[in-house]
């Protein structure tokens, strides 16, 4: 009974002091593996005489309940402390910020039509689309471009191949967003506020040309337009778009087969320094061609001239995008030079609101 006690004794004081599961397992092995202490005691049962085995069988194995018992609980309290050991040194602050990985740039041209978009859109203009290959009847013909005007020698108009037997009417790379100003039209009907912006396509390329530009074509039809709101339209534009409070736009007047009267319209500026700024200084800036819708080009549309009126506009959006944000090369909008891209492109989130582009 005393080699019991002393087990006893021996081996709850070595669970007690287990410091973790890898010494507690060793324990185990020690008292109740095959080989163990314990277990070597229980085999001796065997060859005892029936009266001992009486007393030592019952005490053994209620030895060997209370050291396993006590095995369990310290493994229960080691596992805990260990848990609680992990949860000490392994938290995460879900609420740090981010780190910032940049994945490109919006391009400013990109970045000007969301604004542009933006701006008319909360003057009541919506935005219509038509495609870059265009007939050249909605190329020129439908905007009352005579086949002998000079926009339609092949020296500025991309035209589509067509083989010696094909008779489909002739296509062209649409040389403006004009002819968007027809099939809006054609769609809607009157009255109409509309802008279009897109690409478009002449054979020119020097420091100031490339053969693909951008323009947003405006239209704006009803009973009775006229074109002081055609004049008060841009110079809100203009305002709400530099972010300049005093802008000047001069009208010169011009000529375009589909507008009269027409106007070219240019805006004050100064290159003092080499600095572009919008508003001040002794500089002419042509933007864009503008003027009264003419009245064949109505009703190319579809729109009874005795009726309704409204005036046009094409402006240049790489014009402006190079004046708004200082961009002194037109070519470098479209070499997709990486640096460049990275200097002059806009962060994703860097959204145009009507709170940004809009001062009043
Ligand atoms: N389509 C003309 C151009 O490309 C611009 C313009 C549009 C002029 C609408 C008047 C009215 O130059």
């Amino acid at each position: 009974m005393d080699a019991i006690a002393e087990l006893r004794g021996k081996y709850l004081e070595q669970v007690a002091k287990a410091v973790d599961i890898n010494g507690l397992e060793g324990v185990r092995l020690a008292a109740l593996g095959k080989k163990g202490e314990i277990s070597a005691k229980m085999r001796e049962l065997g060859q005892m005489s029936a009266e001992d085995r009486l007393i030592a069988g019952p005490a053994l194995n209620g030895l060997k309940s209370e050291i396993d018992a006590a095995l369990k609980a310290r493994r229960a309290a080691l596992e805990d402390a260990e848990l609680d050991a992990r949860l000490q040194g392994e938290w995460l602050d879900v609420t740090l910020p981010g780190r910032p990985r940049p994945q490109g740039t919006i391009h400013p041209i990109s970045q000007v039509m969301e604004e542009l978009t933006a701006i008319f859109a909360d003057m009541g203009f919506s935005v219509a689309e038509g495609p870059q290959i265009e007939s050249d009847w909605y190329n020129f013909d439908a905007l009352n471009i005579a086949p002998e005007h000079p926009s339609r020698q092949e020296m500025d108009t991309f035209y589509m191949h067509r083989a010696a037997d094909d008779h489909r009417p002739p296509h062209v790379l649409r040389t403006h967003t004009s002819p968007v100003q027809i099939r809006a039209m054609q769609t809607q009907g009157a009255p109409i506020r509309v802008i279009a912006p897109g690409r478009v396509y002449r054979m020119d390329m020097d420091q100031t040309h490339t053969p693909m530009f951008h323009q947003v074509e405006g239209l704006a039809i009803d009973r009775d337009i006229t074109m002081a709101q055609l004049k008060w339209t841009l110079e809100e534009f203009c305002r709400a778009f530099f972010e300049v409070e005093e802008v000047e736009l001069r009208f010169r007047a011009s000529h375009f087969p589909f507008t009269e009267p027409s106007a070219e319209v240019d805006i004050r500026c100064s290159w003092e320094g080499g600095q572009l700024k919008i508003g001040e200084g002794n500089d002419w800036l042509e933007i864009l061609g503008s003027g009264m819708v003419h009245p064949h080009v109505l009703r190319s549309g579809g729109i009874d001239p005795e009726k309704w009126q409204g005036f046009a506009f094409g402006m240049g959006i790489d014009r402006i995008a190079m004046l708004k944000y200082g961009i002194p090369d037109l070519r470098a909008f479209f070499e997709s030079d990486l640096r460049w891209l990275r200097h002059y492109g806009f962060a994703a989130l860097d959204q145009p609101g009507l709170a940004a582009g809009l001062s009043r």
